[in-house]
């Protein structure tokens, strides 16, 4: 099994967003699925409850601080969304479950200096260190034609990280979030052109099934 979890300490900045599309996404290829919901919030789990019957099935997992009983769900896949603020005890929690990390960020000062820190948090990780937990960040919301896109790109170019996908600001995301229909179930006519911006996600992905 793999576990990635989403994650930022930002609020807001397309943490479940860009878990639900994975979970999507990867049952959409009849991958056995668990979308793990970290956040007290649930927007997740709400979001999987609805989700049209009939969609490639996604398991949900909501656990309690202690206890994950994923491994019962039996998926090839776990996907984790968490919480804004993850830190301390929550975030040291998670880290020991999880193998990939992925950190989703707006073009915004907010986010940059959250990221920073939240980054750092991260390193603080020997796993992250080693490279035994890999890093990707995707650039959420993103408006090419702005200084804060420019801005943005400068900001990542900093690290020694993947940016594995610049996703912009659509309202197909908001609807996906309202009808629990990951990008990857919508017809294509309505999913375009975003669905091809997951082009690097999808090959990040497959470069760690293994
Ligand atoms: N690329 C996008 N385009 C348009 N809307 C988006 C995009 N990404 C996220 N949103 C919308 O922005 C809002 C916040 O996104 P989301 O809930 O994914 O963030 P989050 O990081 O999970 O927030 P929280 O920290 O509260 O859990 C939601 O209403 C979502 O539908
Ligand atoms: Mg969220």
């Amino acid at each position: 099994m793999k576990r990635l979890l989403v994650a930022n300490a930002k609020g807001g900045s397309g943490k479940t967003t860009l878990a639900t599309n994975l979970a999507g996404l990867l049952a959409g290829r009849d991958v056995r699925t668990v979308l793990v919901d970290l956040d007290r919030q649930h927007s997740a789990a709400r979001w999987l409850e609805r989700r049209p019957r009939g969609f490639p099935k996604i398991a949900g997992w909501t656990p309690d601080d202690d206890r994950d009983e994923v491994e019962a769900f039996d998926p090839q896949w776990a996907i984790y969304d968490s919480p804004a603020g993850l830190h301390g005890k929550r975030l040291d929690r998670a880290m020991k479950r999880v193998d990939l990390i992925v950190v989703p960020l707006a073009p915004s000062v907010l986010d940059m200096d959250a990221t920073v820190v939240f980054l750092e948090a991260l390193a603080e990780y020997k796993t992250v260190r080693k490279g035994e937990c890999p890093v990707a960040l995707v650039a959420n919301r993103v408006d090419p034609r702005t200084l804060a896109a420019l801005e943005l790109e400068n900001f990542l170019a900093a690290y020694d990280l993947p940016v594995i996908a610049h996703l912009r600001a659509a309202q197909v995301y908001v609807q996906c979030a309202a009808t629990g229909a990951p990008l990857f179930d919508l017809p294509r006519s309505r999913a375009e052109p975003e669905i091809d911006r997951w082009a690097p996600i999808r090959a990040w992905i497959g470069a760690h099934l293994r």
